[in-house]
């Protein structure tokens, strides 16, 4: 199958990419020629493992890198649209790029074509793009539009496209949906196919539901911290029960990325726009707000004062195999310690390259020990692996305080008694912050 991908972030790399490597040939444009200059060298410009091996199989073969919107459309029969669609200032979704895609698709269109929205957009943005499609494009042309949203995770983005759990499409015409229902049948996943609403509201019902959970477990997780039960107990004891299942119940920082805090707020804004007041989701971005105060709070707890202290963080990213800082909970926690005069030494082993523009007065480091030198406590704020094998024999001769705050719930508070270390975790019944 000929296929475009316009936008190449790490929806539409992935995407494109793995399409490729299913067989198909496969064009990803983007406006941003640096960009398409240096994945045409084969530079990638995200971290997600196994995406570079990808592109190195297929580049040049069956994938190719371009700014030139009209020439891949023109020789292509799916066009997937996969540009970034932010936050506007009330948390509305800014669908500007998808409305110039689809013009510009409009511009170029020279026969029948799938266009299919992969990128999160408004319920009955679908219809909007067909419509705008019928008053830039030629008058007797024909075409479908389709919804197909994604449903991977930075940092394992190509497993979760060649492993889908489910693949959901939408649309108005069936034999479009079931035409791109054939891209994915190399993957013999479940394939739902729906109407075009529907599958966008599946989308957004599906991430406002993991924030809900998480936000949930770090409610339940901020009570065991006042009556002194612990979290991991509980959420194993729930999880045993197949309603409600393990995943998405880990208390800590609360939830960052590009995907959640934005859908959330996106979402409530589309119940506004339709006259329609969610009651449940502004609570839990609030809950998330308040997480990484709760934190904040166990750190002054477990220091004192701050001022002049040297505090080590290990991790910045706002979660484990990526290099996307986006909402991470350090952006909010590490400005809140400087403020206050705190002395930061970071270490994360992917993220910082990004970071060097957000923190200024931080010392980076090579490795955690680096970071953990002299310092009165240990911060952590993502779990990456790395951080499950330390050797705290050595941690203890080379910090200055053997305290440890785990905003992720990494360690076990009773082996970290043992190895001599004052452990604070988020909601493991040791201390109370409400
Ligand atoms: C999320 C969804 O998981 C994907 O299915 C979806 O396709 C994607 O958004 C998107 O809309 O593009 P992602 O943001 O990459 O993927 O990351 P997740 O692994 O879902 O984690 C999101 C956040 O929740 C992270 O900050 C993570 O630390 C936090 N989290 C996750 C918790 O605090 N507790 C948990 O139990 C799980």
């Amino acid at each position: 199958m000929s296929i475009t991908v316009v936008g190449t972030g790490y929806v539409g790399l992935v995407t494109g990419c793995c399409f490729a490597d299913l067989g198909n040939k496969v064009t990803c444009v983007d406006v941003d020629r640096k960009k398409v200059q240096e994945l045409q060298k084969g530079i990638v410009p995200i971290y997600e493992p196994g995406l570079g091996e990808i592109i190195e199989r297929n580049r040049n073969r069956r994938l190719f890198f371009t700014t030139d919107l009209d020439k891949a459309v023109q020789e292509s029969d799916f066009i997937f649209i996969a540009v970034n669609t932010p936050s506007g200032k009330n948390g509305e979704v800014d669908i500007t790029s998808v409305r110039e895609v689809a013009k510009g698709i409009a511009r170029s269109i020279n026969g029948y074509k799938i266009i299919i929205n992969k990128s999160t957009v408004p319920i009955g943005m679908g219809d909007i793009v067909a419509q705008i499609i019928r008053k830039y494009g030629p008058e007797d042309i024909s075409f479908d539009v389709v919804s197909n949203p994604e449903f991977l995770r930075e940092g394992s983005a190509v497993t979760d496209l060649l492993k889908p759990e489910r693949v959901v499409i939408g649309a108005t015409n069936r034999s479009a949906a079931q035409k791109v229902a054939e891209i994915y049948e190399p993957l013999h996943c479940p394939v739902i196919i729906t109407d075009l609403k529907s599958a966008e509201m599946i989308k957004y019902a599906s991430n406002a539901f993991l924030a809900t959970k998480i936000s949930f477990a770090n409610e339940i997780a901020n009570l065991c911290d006042v009556v002194g039960a612990d979290i991991l107990q509980v959420v194993k004891g729930m999880s045993h029960d197949s309603r409600i299942g393990a995943q998405f119940l880990n208390a800590g920082l609360g939830f960052g990325g590009s995907c959640f805090p934005k859908d959330v707020s996106g979402l409530v804004q589309i119940g506004k726009e339709n006259k329609f007041q969610f009651r449940i989701l502004p609570e839990v971005l609030e809950i998330n707000r308040v997480q990484r105060q709760i934190f904040l709070k166990k750190v002054y707890q477990a220091v004192g004062s701050v001022k002049g202290k040297t505090l080590a963080v290990w991790g910045i990213a706002f979660k484990p195999n990526t290099d996307d800082m986006r909402e991470a909970p350090s952006l909010t926690i590490i400005p809140a310690l400087t403020a206050k005069g705190a002395k930061i030494k970071v270490y994360d082993p992917v993220a910082m390259p990004r970071a060097k523009s957000l923190f200024k007065n931080v010392r980076y480091c090579k490795d955690p020990y680096e970071a953990a030198h002299g310092a009165d406590a240990v911060l952590l704020l993502t779990e990456w692996n790395e951080f499950l094998q330390v050797d705290f024999g050595k941690l203890k001769k080379i910090v200055k305080k053997a305290v440890i705050v785990d905003g992720r719930n990494v360690y076990d508070s009773e082996h970290m008694a043992e190895k001599g270390f004052v452990y604070y975790g988020m909601g493991r019944g040791k201390t109370a912050f409400i």
